[in-house]
């Protein structure tokens, strides 16, 4: 593995570059999210470690694989994360879902923090943090040293877009966290947006502006 992963599947990269679109309405904003958070975990989860069992088929017993090791548990950095859920949960029904919420204070820029909730286990399963945006990496550093105090050692860091600011002070704080994306972008503006980037994925996938 290597620090950004990207997804260069065909089908992310076709629905990323619907998403981008700015004439992309909120609907279909949202549709395409979950189902890019779908693709890539798919991809992110492939490490996952299987352990054989037997089973009886209509015809035989047969040695086959069921995932093993520590259970899954996604944590959306609220509010875009929120829209990578539905497709993270089709591919792992059974994992938990614990919440952050962090908004980026508009005149600092630092992510200001108001919502925790956790899974009571959190400590003993394997994190994915889901966010659409990297962008100076802030909520994601953030999120992170939340999750490490609450005992997790296993954390895996998806976004579907990263600036290259983002993905540097992520790397710096967090070595340990492999971070998948679907694009590394150019930059960062003069506000901290990513360029191009797709606007403010907050407020495309709730419709706010
Ligand atoms: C966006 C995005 C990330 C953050 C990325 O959230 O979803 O959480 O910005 O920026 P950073 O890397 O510079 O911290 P935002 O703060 O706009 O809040 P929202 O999801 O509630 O709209
Ligand atoms: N947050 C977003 O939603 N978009 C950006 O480009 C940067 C931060």
């Amino acid at each position: 593995m290597c620090n950004p992963f990207i997804m260069d599947h065909p089908l992310i990269q076709h629905k990323l570059t619907l998403l981008r679109d700015k004439n992309t309405g909120a609907k279909e904003f949202r549709e395409l999210v979950s189902e890019i958070a779908m693709l890539m975990c798919y991809e992110a989860t492939r490490d996952l470690p299987l352990k054989e069992i037997e089973i009886e088929t209509p015809v035989a017993v047969a040695k086959t694989k069921v995932i093993s090791g520590r259970k899954l548990a996604f944590i959306p950095i609220l509010r875009a994360g929120l829209g990578m859920v539905d497709g993270v949960l089709q591919m792992v029904p059974a994992a938990k879902v614990g919440h952050i919420g962090l908004y980026r204070d508009p005149e600092t820029l630092l992510p200001v923090e108001y919502y925790c909730k956790l899974p009571t286990d959190i400590a003993k399963r394997e994190v994915i943090v889901i966010d659409p945006m990297l962008a100076t990496g802030g909520s994601a550093v953030d999120a992170i040293n939340l999750i490490k105090k609450n005992g997790v050692t296993n954390i895996k860091f998806m976004c579907i877009i990263a600036a290259p600011e983002g993905l540097d002070a992520l790397v710096k704080a967090h070595p340990d966290v492999q971070i998948y994306c679907a694009s590394l972008d150019e930059k960062l503006n003069d506000h901290s947006y990513i360029v191009p980037g797709l606007g403010d994925a907050g407020d495309r996938i709730f419709g706010t502006k």
